[in-house]
């Protein structure tokens, strides 16, 4: 009694089991449309989407990003538009059919309510361009059981630049994934492979936005927000126009300066004409600095673009206060009745010997009551000793000081542009 029973049990189970096995067959069969086989797939009966795909260990989530296109709303902005497709792809055992299907694999975009998805999330310091929901999304499911989810996202970032060497900073951008609920011992996300990891699209629209770098790392501890969740961190670097910022701000300014410098070849006495050119240069470089920084994020580090206006801002107006000591200098009273003559500058005439000599006869001249009335008497060492005693004339020391000027204001100016653009390594 008891043997047909046990007998009579194992009969029914195996009754049962070659049931089953007939129905798994049967349902993935060759003849089955997609449609078929999904809704067997993912019968309530033999698939929850509430639970992890039953792999050994971790469940391992492949990823990578195809960039669309990248945008800056403006040149100088910080924030950084980038729009990509994020791929993840795993295994879920439970979703195998049968290789005797004739599709590669099933479309299962309308059954994205009904599968287990990793909860990807974005840590970025930003914001979604677009609502989150509907989302851009495409979902296969391979017959092997590989699952390929591939969603579009569009974030606004908000990137690191070093303002204070900017217009010569490249903003950095990053922003990483990871799984809002599951644990690092439950799904552990990798990049795909490390040459495409992060592709360009062969279409890829860019505006303002230079991309001169990228790198795909799992997160550095610090990045990953909580210490036990897998993470993966996107890495942009983008560099900045240079030309823009020579063509808008750096030759605009180098010409305003030097434009300031024509006014030492100018007479000393042409008042107009030098204060014209001191104050129209000062305020055209008001003007276009005030105006290029109103687009400027509105921040207090801006050391190179200070450095820069100030600079420049010190040399126009040390060349409209220039004007001002020659012109005072060359309207002050000759101390002895000294008579200028016009032709005897002495920076110009370089030999030290007429030097002497034109110094001498101006001596004697103001010793005599006029000058038909001197005897010159060059080369004498006495009189010479007088000429060191013998303030110069004022028109002389005002022309000097503009000779003088016209090579010390442009030798420095050129020195400062040398130094800063080799220490803001502009052309690096
Ligand atoms: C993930 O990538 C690894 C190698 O990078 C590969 O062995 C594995 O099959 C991939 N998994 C999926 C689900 O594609
Ligand atoms: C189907 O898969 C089995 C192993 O699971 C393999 O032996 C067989 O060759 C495959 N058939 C086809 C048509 O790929
Ligand atoms: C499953 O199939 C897909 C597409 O045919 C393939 O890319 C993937 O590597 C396969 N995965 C495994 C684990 O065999
Ligand atoms: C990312 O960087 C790698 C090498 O660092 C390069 O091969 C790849 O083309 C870059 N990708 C993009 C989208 O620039
Ligand atoms: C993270 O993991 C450590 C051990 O690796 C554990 O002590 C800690 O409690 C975990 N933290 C959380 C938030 O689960």
């Amino acid at each position: 009694m008891g043997w047909s029973c046990v007998v009579a049990r194992a009969v029914a189970l195996f009754l049962m089991l070659s049931r089953a096995s007939a129905l798994t067959s049967d349902i993935f069969a060759a003849g089955k449309s997609d449609k078929e086989i999904l809704d067997n797939l993912l019968k309530n009966s033999r698939y929850d989407k509430r639970l992890l795909p039953p792999v050994d260990g971790v469940l391992t989530v492949n990823v990578s990003v195809l960039l669309l296109s990248l945008a800056s709303p403006d040149e100088s902005s910080l924030k950084y538009e980038v729009e990509f497709l994020l791929q993840q792809q795993w295994y879920d055992p439970r979703l195998r059919y049968s290789n005797q299907s004739h599709y590669d694999f099933l479309n299962a975009i309308h059954h994205h309510e009904d599968i287990w998805l990793p909860d990807t999330y974005f840590i970025m310091h930003g914001d979604f361009k677009d609502p989150i929901i509907p989302m851009h999304f495409a979902l296969r499911i391979y017959r092997n059981g590989t699952i390929n989810y591939l969603m579009r996202r569009h974030l606004i970032l908000s990137c690191q630049g070093r303002l204070n060497i900017f217009p010569f900073d490249d903003p950095l951008c990053s922003f990483a994934l990871e799984s809002i609920s599951y644990e690092q011992s439950a799904i552990t996300y990798v990049w795909k492979n490390d040459e495409d990891t992060l592709r360009k699209s062969p279409s890829l629209t860019t505006l303002n936005a230079y991309l001169i770098q990228n790198q795909t790392i799992p997160c550095p501890i610090k990045a990953s927000w909580r210490g036990n969740y897998s993470c993966l961190k996107v890495d942009l670097i983008f560099t900045r126009d240079r030309s823009f910022y020579f063509t808008t701000v750096f030759i605009p300014g180098i010409i305003l300066v030097t434009s300031s410098f024509i006014t030492f070849w100018l007479e000393w006495n042409a008042v107009p004409a030098r204060v014209m050119i001191g104050v129209t240069t000062m305020l055209n470089f008001f003007t276009t600095s005030n105006g290029f920084r109103s687009t400027l994020p509105v921040v207090s580090n801006l050391t190179a673009m200070n450095v820069w206006d100030g600079v420049c801002m010190c040399f126009i107006y040390a060349s409209l206060l220039e004007f001002v000591c020659v012109n005072y200098v060359g309207r002050k009273r000759p101390l002895h009745n000294v008579v200028y003559r016009p032709g005897e500058n002495p920076v110009t005439q370089g030999d030290k010997k007429r030097e002497s000599t034109g110094a001498a006869e101006l001596v004697s001249c103001t010793a005599c009551t006029g000058p038909g009335a001197c005897t010159h008497t060059a080369n004498n060492g006495g009189v010479a000793e007088v000429r060191k005693k013998e303030p110069p004339h004022p028109i002389r020391v005002a022309k000097t000081i503009d000779v003088i000027a016209r090579i010390t204001f442009p030798t420095a100016y050129a020195v400062f542009l040398i130094f800063f653009f080799i220490h803001y390594k502009a052309f690096s």
